[in-house]
């Protein structure tokens, strides 16, 4: 697919790999970039082809109010996520945090693909297709022990991503699976003795993957090596992750 007069839709364009998603889609050419943000203003490009929208995606008002300031869509791009470093079995207090994470990174896409897809999938045929792209993480596929129910969530999220390939493949709709590796944003604040690749590596991966028309695209070598491994050694790949423990339990 190439990306010229295209209309993207992308959320969580405020900062991070959403704002680089929207950078690069205007230097491929796209006519309109909606990026949604959750406070007016925020999002700081002045470009008379980006759209600020307004979505919480965990309110699925508010995604319907977004979808009524759109004419027509041929990207959607379901990059709003949160990360809270929080362990299967917590303090109970923490248990808000799993919520959250659930509520962003499986919710938000499950509200934001029901509402959408009509628009998404209006004029589309097989010279003139649709994508929707979901970031999501290896971490959909093994489990951290340090933040598991972030990992439960993205899992909960790849499952989201193959049932809708699979509802959407008639209507002309692709579905691209996104998996950065750890990136240089506010989400990994602290982790600066590890490797990161910058969000601009990220977006310029994942939209060469939607000109690639691919199924997956892993950036990052972490995610590729990782990728592998949960290819070729799904048990060692989970026993390698299991070295990222928390804080012991207390009895
Ligand atoms: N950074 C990494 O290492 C990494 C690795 C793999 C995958 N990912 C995934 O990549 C995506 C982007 O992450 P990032 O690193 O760019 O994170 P980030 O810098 O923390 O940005 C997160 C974005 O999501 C938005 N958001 C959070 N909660 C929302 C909600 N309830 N409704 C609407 N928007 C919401 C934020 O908006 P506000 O500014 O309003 O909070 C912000 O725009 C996420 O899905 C993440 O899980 C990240």
């Amino acid at each position: 697919m190439n990306l010229m007069g295209k209309s993207i839709l992308i959320t969580g364009a405020n900062r991070g790999i959403g704002k680089s998603l929207v950078l690069e889609s205007i230097e491929k050419g796209a006519s309109k970039i909606y990026g949604t943000s959750r406070k007016e203003g925020s999002l700081d490009l002045n470009n008379n082809k980006v759209e600020e929208i307004i979505m919480e995606v965990r309110d699925i008002e508010s995604v319907k109010k977004a979808m009524n300031k759109i004419s027509s869509l041929d990207i959607l791009i379901n990059n709003a996520g949160v990360l809270h470093n929080v362990p299967i079995l917590s303090e109970e207090e923490q248990l808000k945090y799993a919520k959250e994470e659930i509520e962003v990174n499986y919710l938000g896409p499950l509200n934001v693909c029901n509402i959408f897809w009509p628009l998404l999938a209006k004029n589309k045929s097989s010279d003139n297709k649709g994508v929707i792209v979901n970031v999501m993480s290896t971490l959909a596929k093994v489990t951290y022990p340090f933040c598991g129910t972030y990992c439960a969530s993205k899992h909960a999220t790849l499952a989201l991503t193959r049932g809708l390939r699979a509802q959407l493949k008639d209507l002309n709709i692709d579905v691209l699976e996104a998996y950065p590796g750890l990136t240089d944003t506010d989400m990994t604040k602290g982790l600066d003795h590890l490797p990161k690749v910058t969000p601009l590596k990220v977006a310029k991966k994942i939209i060469t993957a939607i000109e690639n028309n691919q199924q997956e695209v892993y950036v990052g070598d972490d995610s590729i090596e990782m990728a592998d491994h949960i290819l070729k050694d799904p048990k060692g790949a989970q026993d390698e992750a299991n070295q990222y423990m928390p804080d012991s339990l207390k009895i």
